[in-house]
């Protein structure tokens, strides 16, 4: 058995797949790409490993180089394992403007960890990315689908408590879910 039959969609994802292929004229389901990264991403703990890219790419019927080139191009896919919690801080200018730069360090000493790494347990990783589109409310971060905004240390020794205590995996599965129904 090689790499790629190891890795299968539950049946919720495989339903969730199909609909998203099917907004697609035939022929154009590599059109499809981005969303079925996401919920193979969500699938699959958090991230792309080789052996999930290349199952996206059999459903897709499209080459594995292909899911490649677009998983390692954007941010929002992590191709090493994470924490339950990714926290991505934004450091554009005017998230760096307002303290972005401030944040990321007080979250790397509060949990011990640099930017890019994961915590010994498992619960937080933290990453820096580009603008979120959140600029007005700067400095702020993004977790799974949800923005925090207006950060301040105290916000987030809060929030880091909050997310640590829930044990919860932050995603972006729900809005698969809420668009697809
Ligand atoms: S610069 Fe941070 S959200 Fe735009």
């Amino acid at each position: 058995m090689n790499e790629v039959e190891k890795i299968e969609f539950s049946k919720e994802a495989k339903a969730l797949s199909e609909r998203i292929i099917k907004r697609y004229p035939e022929g154009r389901q590599k059109s499809a790409l981005l969303p079925l990264l996401h919920l193979a991403q969500a699938e699959f703990g958090g991230w792309l490993s080789v052996p999930t890219m290349d199952y996206v790419a059999s459903i897709l019927n499209i080459k594995p180089i292909e899911v490649y080139e677009v998983a390692s191009f954007y941010s929002m896919f992590n191709l090493n394992p994470v924490g339950n919690c990714l926290i991505e801080v934004c450091r554009t200018g005017p998230c760096m403007l307002r303290g972005a730069n401030d944040i990321i360090e007080h979250i790397e000493n509060k949990l011990g960890i640099k930017e890019g790494e994961t915590t010994p347990d498992g619960k937080f990783t933290l990453k820096t990315v580009e603008c979120l589109g959140s600029c007005g409310t700067a400095p702020m971060l993004q977790c799974g689908a949800d923005y925090h905004e207006n950060l301040t240390n105290e916000k987030v020794d809060e929030l880091l408590d909050k997310l640590g205590a829930s044990g919860k995996r932050s995603s972006y599965m729900w809005s698969l879910k809420e668009n697809n129904r």
